[in-house]
């Protein structure tokens, strides 16, 4: 009696065993998880947040840096730190990362330790994945675990970022549809655009609201001032404009990560087109509304948003490298 018990529950188990390694054969976001470098670098995560408190005390413009520089790498071929290479035709060069991406000094200040305490072991995509979320803890005290085990990639296009990234122009159907591309939902979408409630904007990245005409759905006040710091652009320009000024995304709370962006688009205060249209389009003003009512809800929200994205067609297991020095491959 109790030895047929144990067999059902030996084939039980077996059956279940058998299906959570056919479901993760068929998913490879499965192959990540929490505390992967428990054995193999027990430091790993502590390193990371070392450097990330050391640098975002230094300047908080960081931890907004750190958290923009996870969501271009995921987007474009999956969170395999491709955005961290450097090389003339690589993603750095594209026209949404040059001169805006920052925070890549910290990247390697925690690789360089890391190379030295576990040489080999801890991928440049997992402490990117590790820096964004020990920023957003750091500036926005919203916490959550990162499953890791990404692998590196090998391959950087100066073309990628434009394929994939979403530009500041877009409207709400527009930017639901790039976010579908990668998996996330409408309210994922609304809920991680909430990352705008930190860091800066250059004013080539909103100008368009401003001149020749200002947007109507910019407040008239807040469009003053912004054509108070960004110049009109020159009708017969070729190259980039010789002055690109940069103002804080949120005017009132510019270093806190907090729902007061959801609150600012009700005042028609969204520095980008992309952040003001998720008030005015029906398709997303109600999730807008409910994310600056409840700062809690949207917090919950946001962390769990940033695993998934965290998961966009990760490397795992045999799949690429681990990457020596994060700007270079092996
Ligand atoms: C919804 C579509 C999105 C668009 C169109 C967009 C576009 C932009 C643009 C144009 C900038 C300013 C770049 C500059 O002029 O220097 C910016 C900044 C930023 N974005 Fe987004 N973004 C989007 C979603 C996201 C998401 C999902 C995150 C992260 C979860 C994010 C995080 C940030 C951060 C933190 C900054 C400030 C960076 C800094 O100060 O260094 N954005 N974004
Ligand atoms: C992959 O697995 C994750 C977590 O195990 C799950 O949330 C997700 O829906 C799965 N995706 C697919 C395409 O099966
Ligand atoms: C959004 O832009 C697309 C592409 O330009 C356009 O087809 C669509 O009608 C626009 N949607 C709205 C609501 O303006
Ligand atoms: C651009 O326009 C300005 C003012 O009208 C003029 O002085 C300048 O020569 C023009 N530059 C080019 C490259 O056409
Ligand atoms: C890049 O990685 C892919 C898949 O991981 C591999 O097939 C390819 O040989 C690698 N290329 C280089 C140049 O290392």
């Amino acid at each position: 009696m109790a030895s047929t018990k144990l067999a059902a529950i030996a084939l039980f188990l077996s059956c279940l065993v058998f299906l959570v390694s056919v479901s993760s054969a068929a998913n490879s976001t499965a192959g990540l998880k929490v505390g992967f470098y428990r054995k193999s670098c027990p430091p790993a995560e502590a390193i990371v947040q070392k450097y990330v408190n050391k640098f975002v005390f230094r300047n908080p413009g960081f931890a907004a840096g750190l958290i923009r520089l996870h969501f271009h790498d995921c987007f474009v071929r999956g969170c395999d730190a491709s955005v961290l290479l450097d090389g003339a035709n690589s993603e750095k060069q594209s026209i949404p990362n040059r001169g805006s991406l920052r925070g890549f000094e910290i990247i390697d200040a925690a690789k360089a330790e890391l190379e030295i305490r576990c040489p080999g072991i801890v991928s440049c995509a997992d402490i990117l994945a590790f820096a964004a979320r020990d920023s957003s803890w750091r500036v926005g005290d919203i916490f959550y675990e990162v499953p890791a085990g990404r692998r590196d990639g090998n391959e950087s296009n100066t073309l990628d970022p434009l394929l994939n990234l979403p530009p500041p122009f877009f409207n709400a159907t527009q930017l639901r549809d790039n976010f579908a591309r990668k998996g996330l939902t409408l309210d994922e979408m609304v809920t991680l655009s909430g990352a705008h409630s930190i860091g800066i904007a250059h004013c080539t990245s909103f100008n368009g609201r401003l001149y020749p005409t200002v947007d109507p759905t910019l407040d008239p006040n807040y469009a003053v001032f912004l054509r108070n710091i960004c110049p009109a652009p020159v009708a017969n320009a070729t190259g980039p404009p010789s002055v690109n000024p940069t103002v804080n995304q949120d005017v009132i709370t510019p270093k806190r990560l907090d729902n007061l962006y959801y609150e600012l688009l009700k005042q028609k205060k969204g520095l980008l087109t992309s952040d003001q249209v998720l008030m005015t389009s029906t398709l997303t003003s109600k999730i807008v509304l409910k994310n600056a009512q409840n700062s809690p809800a949207w917090a919950k929200k946001f962390a769990a948003a940033m695993v998934k994205m965290g998961k966009i067609d990760v490397l795992t297991g045999t799949q690429g490298e681990i990457r020596e020095n994060c700007r270079l491959v092996n």
